[in-house]
């Protein structure tokens, strides 16, 4: 048997190779031999020629060699018909090879491949942040990101709050109750995995926009860098949160527009990118003004909008409200039917509308009325274009005709004049508000959101940053339908868990700063009692419904209570002796260097020494993992086990 033979026959043996036809999923196995997968090396093994052909043995060691592998399986003529990766591309080539087809091009910065915790827990707080990098710290990873132990749940209604008794759930078992959870969004997507991956309808963020000044410049030296990870880590394990059907939005100025396209492009595959909608996000007025002989002033924003999976992209277009002229300055003809319905369409009369107008005595100095009668008479009203696909040659020139594409769908039907497809303008009016009105459809740019009185939405304030709500209702619109999951782990003042609420999705909030009286929690308070900013009257907004509060809960806190409470040098040694023991500490805490410069650290005042051995925990920010729930040094409350329990619905 040829080589390749034996080789399709062995891979074949694993089915994860094999696609429903029965063909083998040569990318699969490209991508494998390029990660030395056990599996496939394994398999490899199992075949004498196969071992023979693609390892070497050095000193009595099998190493797979892997280049040989790669060349052979990429061969132009080996398993024609599985080829379909890589088949009828167009592309640069080193060698003969596509560039992505050998793996080197990448968008590569420092710290790319490493996992950044990220947080704060004051706004005015500056860490310094420590890169785990995701081969040399794997056990520090693997404990970052394992599901949480949840606390101080309490749903939230129109009577006010009350402990959580339990989550509801819909037939499938997902939790269908609103959530907004107080902590870190990494650690908070999570563990929130479990039970909504693939589950979730729209993922909107309004991340920190690295300009220098948010909570990014804490970190100047690699200031692009740490946020760039920080993206990544976060888009990935959204990514998964997302349906089949799901889109992801991302709102962000100039400085990392460009780059976070490059970087969601590799995670969600650049065929998922479907556009940068351009939003005008201020005005033309204020500080900005100052440089204008320097720099033009800045006044949009970009949104760059990704699919999941193209294949199952399905929109709900928008429609926003235009003057008539704007929308129909085209539609000059009108029908007069006289009586003739659809079917004996030839014997309509058409005119002008301007004839119409004075046919009908309306007085065309009073805007008001003027609109009244285009609007009432919409259907009436048409234009024409030519339909270059079709040949009406057959159909008389100077009337109107019915033409039906498909016999055996006769309600289906328009209208041809002149030889060109008729529309009536009358397919661009829309309710709004309750008032018919000429609209156009909703491109790419959109300038009309306003955000004139946008500090008092809600009835909260956040300094910076905060949305429109009529940005995020457009958002929420063209992607969902009642009920679908609408996530944001930016949170902030709660626009998005606010717009969602008000139109009836299921949300899940993230935040980690807490804004007291600004907080999104305040703030859906205010909705659920009907407050009527926002969008409140689009979508006649009466208040109701409820949503459940919850907090990951934090390992160092304890400790941190304990420090604040100490009342003297030995009670915060004995502090110190518990936080060795637990050995949860920072790697870059040297617990050896501390114990012997135990003598400073007695010389300080007290106030000091509990400032010092805070920022030991400061960089260790974790939280309680699922796995400790039971375990006596986390001390969970019966309240919080119970809490956590039903949310991973376990025993
Ligand atoms: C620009 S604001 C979002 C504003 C929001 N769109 C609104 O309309 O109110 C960004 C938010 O992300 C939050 N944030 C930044 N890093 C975070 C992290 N690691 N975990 C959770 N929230 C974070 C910040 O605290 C801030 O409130």
């Amino acid at each position: 048997m040829k080589l390749y033979e034996t080789l399709e026959q062995q891979l074949k043996k694993e089915t994860n190779f094999v696609t429903d036809n029965g063909e083998l999923k040569k990318w699969v196995v490209l991508n494998k031999a390029q990660n030395f997968d056990e599996e496939l090396i394994g398999l490899l093994l199992d075949n004498a020629d196969l071992k023979e052909k693609f390892f070497v043995n050095v000193k009595g060691t099998l190493v797979f060699n892997q280049n040989l592998f790669v060349q052979f399986l990429e061969q132009k003529n080996y398993l024609n018909d599985s080829y379909t990766k890589y088949k009828n591309k167009v592309g640069l080539t080193i060698d003969g090879k596509y560039l992505k087809q050998r793996n080197e091009v990448a968008l590569v910065w420092p710290f790319k491949d490493c996992i950044l915790e990220g947080g704060q827990s004051r706004e005015e707080d500056k860490r310094e942040e420590i890169f785990f990098n995701e081969i040399l710290a794997q056990d520090e990873i693997t404990q970052l990101l394992e599901p949480k132990v949840l606390t101080n749940a309490k749903r939230i209604d129109k009577d006010g709050e009350k402990p959580l008794d339990q989550f509801n759930r819909n037939e499938n078992g997902t939790i269908t109750d609103n959530l907004i959870i107080k902590g870190n969004n990494l650690l908070a997507l999570h563990t929130l995995k479990e039970e909504f991956a693939g589950k979730i309808k729209l993922i909107y963020i309004d991340p920190p926009y690295n300009t220098g000044n948010d909570s990014f410049g804490y970190n100047d030296n690699f200031n692009h860098s740490t946020w760039m990870t920080f993206m990544k880590n976060r888009l990935m394990i959204a990514k998964e949160l997302l349906s089949e059907s799901g889109f992801l939005f991302i709102q962000i100025n100039d400085i990392e527009s460009a780059y976070l396209q490059l970087l969601a492009d590799e995670i969600f595959d650049r065929s998922n990118f479907l556009t940068s909608i351009c939003v005008k996000m201020s005005h033309l007025s204020g500080t900005k003004m100052a440089h204008k002989d320097k720099k033009l002033p800045k006044i949009k924003e970009h949104i760059l909008m990704y699919s999941k999976n193209k294949l199952n992209v399905n929109l709900n277009p928008q429609y926003i409200e235009t003057s008539w002229e704007d929308a129909f300055s085209r539609y000059n003809s009108f029908i007069v039917k006289n009586g003739y319905d659809d079917n004996n369409c030839n014997k309509w009369e058409v005119i002008t509308v301007n004839e119409a107008i004075t046919r009908n005595s309306i007085d065309k100095s009073n805007p008001k009325k003027l609109n009244q009668f285009l609007i009432e008479n919409a259907s009436l009203i048409f234009r024409t274009a030519r339909n270059r696909s079709a040949d009406y040659s057959k159909y008389p020139k100077d009337l109107f005709s019915k033409y039906v594409k498909d016999k055996n769908n006769p309600q289906n039907y328009h209208f041809i004049y002149k030889g060109e497809d008729v529309s009536f303008a009358e397919e661009k009016i829309r309710l709004i508000e309750g008032k018919r009105r000429p609209t156009s459809i909703v491109g790419d740019i959109w300038t009309d959101i306003g955000i004139n009185n946008l500090s008092n939405e809600g009835n909260v304030e956040l300094r910076f940053g905060k949305k429109p709500e009529l940005l995020l209702s457009r958002i929420v619109s063209l992607v969902t339908n009642q009920n679908d999951i609408v996530l944001d782990y930016h949170l902030g003042s709660g626009t998005t868990a606010s717009v969602a609420h008000k139109m009836k999705r299921q949300y899940i909030g993230i935040e980690q700063l807490d804004y007291g009286d600004n907080d999104s929690v305040k703030r859906l308070q205010n909705v659920i009692q009907g407050e009527q900013s926002g969008v409140s009257k689009a979508y006649n907004w009466q208040g109701g419904g409820s949503f459940v509060y919850l907090e990951l809960k934090k390992y160092n806190q304890t400790f941190i209570e304990q420090i604040e409470a100490a009342k003297d040098t030995e009670a915060l040694l004995q502090i110190w002796e518990q936080m060795k023991a637990k050995s949860f500490l920072n790697y870059n805490v040297d617990i050896k260097k501390q114990d012997e410069h135990l003598e400073e650290f007695k010389a300080l005042s007290l106030a000091e020494q509990k400032q010092h051995l805070c920022e030991l925990l400061d960089k260790n920010q974790l939280y309680v993992n699922l796995s400790s729930l039971n375990d006596t040094d986390f001390a969970c409350t019966e309240e919080e086990k119970k809490v956590t329990k039903d949310f991973y619905q376990i025993n």
